[in-house]
């Protein structure tokens, strides 16, 4: 029996790593956070001084990888990485290291492997085109730059972490760029996705519209 899975894609900063994951603990599926690895690459090649366009140093930082999942905390190497993986800057040289085919190509396999029972709730960039692409609701979760500038502003912020509108904006502009323009599993809908421009949507009316689409798949 196959396994269903919810995939979840869009740009930077779209708000679909929450949706996802409350999506996921409304159906009791399984949720993965795929940024996450490509942050954990990242991290571990600037780590250990690896150039982030070194294919074949990020290729095997990428195989290499062992981290570990506990008590929603993520540790590397046994340091606690959590919040460090979310930096901006870990965050930019993630999009880098996600350029080379030889890091997609590593992680496909521990991405594949979250794919267990009752389902899975994944996102990403290329879950629906490369991943998992049968799976059996696709949504391309969207929203204008600056809604999802001001929303990252916003997490910074209230995190304590000073940060600056116009430059995130650059940032986040850049980096849509660098993942919509690569040759590898660009970040762009799938055919056959659900498009959802979450620019004047709040989270909950968001999730519900995913959770909407389905209950009509499974009617
Ligand atoms: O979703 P995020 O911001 O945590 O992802 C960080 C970077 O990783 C993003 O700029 C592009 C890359 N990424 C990717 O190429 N494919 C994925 N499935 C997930 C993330």
């Amino acid at each position: 029996m196959t396994i269903d899975v919810i995939a979840i894609d869009g740009p930077t900063a779209s708000g679909k790593g929450t949706v996802a994951s409350l999506v996921a603990q409304r159906l009791g599926f399984h949720y993965l956070d795929s940024g996450a690895l490509y942050r954990l690459c990242a991290y571990a090649c600037l780590k250990h001084g690896v150039d982030l366009a070194d294919e074949k140093g990020c290729g095997a930082a990428a195989a290499g990888l062992e981290p570990v999942f506990k008590d929603g905390r993520i540790f590397l190497e046994g340091e606690d990485v959590t919040e460090t993986i979310r930096q901006e800057a870990v965050g930019i040289a993630a999009s880098k290291v996600a350029m080379l085919p030889a890091v997609r190509a590593a992680l496909l396999d521990v991405q594949r492997a979250a794919r267990k029972a009752p389902g899975l709730v994944a996102d990403g960039r290329d879950m629906a085109s490369v991943v998992f692409p049968d799976a059996r609701l696709k949504v391309f979760l969207t929203a204008s730059a600056s809604a999802r500038a001001q929303r990252r502003y916003k997490q910074l912020i209230d995190k304590g972490i000073s940060a600056n509108l116009r430059d995130l904006t650059r940032d986040l502009t850049q980096r849509d760029e660098r993942d919509r323009q690569r040759a590898a599993a660009p970040c762009i809908p799938a055919p056959d996705a659900h498009l959802l421009d979450s620019s004047g949507l709040t989270i909950d009316e968001t999730v519900a519209a995913v959770l909407a689409w389905w209950k009509r798949l499974a009617a």
